[in-house]
């Protein structure tokens, strides 16, 4: 392996997202190397809160894509979701992530805008409010700022036209440009901005997975999640799983892809994501020592949480948050770091 470093090149980065054996374990051992030094072996959790699942988009991918009418939709309550965000203040976590389907209608817009400002102030300003909640018009954008939101995550899915194309509608709803527009949009409104790919899609070369490595790079991404693309059976894309590598390689994919952006990338903050653990017990642990700095607990409440199925055999779904946040707990002290109890965890810019 050549001298890893910043400098890495496109066709470098394709041979090592393929590293197996000892080319791996070097390669996750110089991103751990970087991470130990750049984060001094702190781990920072988020509570993912899931507010909804109601979506009107369509990606053929998503377990809770609009037209999946096998699912209950819900949406929590403004209450229900103020007190799961003191609940993770109170339990250590300096942050919380509240993710749902794709709305824009203003009744959508208004009740995140109030939740946001009551998390504020439940928590004395303590609480780290991070927003994944789709494509909005720059104007939602920075209502939700103004009010105390900081750290947006809007993942590209895949930076590569002409597959995001193939695995979206061909819509205004679903329009390539409007994606990269909103990414934009975020970092100008003065949000820290993350992103992220699937990785194992049908269709997906590792060379796009190269690309969406650089892309992440060349745009000046501070946060990144990514994870593995699974299945879900009432889904387009559900035929065309015999396409697809097996999970372990899509595993592998993701960790070597966590591997290469913190090369990259030494100071952004790189999440160990759940789909990691559902193709492999041990996922967000291997991440961890490979270059991720950040792992989310769910904390939705019990009852709606197996309708938040994005994707099949999602893990941890019959847990109680408290279980969730000690499962993290366990994991994190298994990888040999710390957890960086009440604080905010923002990437070192
Ligand atoms: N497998 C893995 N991840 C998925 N997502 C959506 N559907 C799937 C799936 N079947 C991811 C997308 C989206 C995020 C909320 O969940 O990357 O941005
Ligand atoms: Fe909706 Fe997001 Fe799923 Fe697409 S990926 S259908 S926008 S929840």
């Amino acid at each position: 392996m050549s001298a890893l470093n910043s400098n890495i090149s496109l066709n470098d980065i394709v041979s090592l997202l393929s590293a197996k054996g000892e080319r791996q374990k070097k390669l996750h051992k110089s991103a751990d190397t970087i991470t130990l030094n750049s984060f001094k072996g702190k781990v920072w959790l988020r509570g993912i809160i899931e507010y909804s699942n109601i979506c009107f988009k369509n990606c053929y991918y998503c377990g809770i894509r609009k037209d999946n009418n096998k699912l209950k939709r819900y949406r929590l309550n403004g209450n229900e979701t103020v007190e799961k965000a003191v609940y993770a203040w109170k339990s250590g976590l300096g942050s919380v992530l509240l993710q749902s389907g794709e709305e824009r209608s203003n009744l959508f817009i208004e009740s995140v805008n109030n939740i946001i400002k009551e998390i504020k102030k439940r928590t004395n300003g303590e609480l780290a409010i991070v927003l994944s909640m789709g494509e909005q018009s720059t104007k939602t954008y920075k209502k939700w700022f103004n009010s105390g939101a900081h750290r947006y995550l809007l993942r590209i899915e895949s930076s590569n036209k002409e597959l995001y194309e193939k695995l979206h509608p061909n819509d205004n709803l679903h329009n390539f440009n409007n994606r990269l527009k909103a990414v934009e949009s975020l970092k100008k409104v003065g949000f820290i901005t993350g992103t992220g790919i699937m990785t194992g899609l049908p269709g997906q070369s590792k060379e796009d997975i190269a690309k969406d490595i650089l892309f992440i790079k060349e745009r000046e991404i501070l946060m990144s999640g990514n994870g593995p693309y699974i299945v879900h059976k009432e889904t387009p894309l559900f035929n065309s799983y015999t396409n697809i590598p097996d999970a372990n390689e899509r595993v592998n994919l993701t960790l070597n892809m966590i591997a290469l952006l913190r090369i990259l990338m030494p100071n952004i903050n790189i999440a160990a994501t759940t789909a990691l653990d559902a193709l492999d017990k041990k996922g967000r642990l291997k991440a961890l020592k490979a270059g991720a700095n950040v792992i989310m607990p769910n904390i939705t409440p019990t009852k709606q949480k197996k309708s938040y199925s994005i994707y099949s055999n999602k893990p941890g779904i019959n847990n109680s948050l408290s279980d969730n946040i000690k499962n993290v707990e366990e994991i994190v002290k298994e990888s040999g770091k710390i957890i960086a109890y009440n604080e905010w965890g923002d990437p070192l810019q």
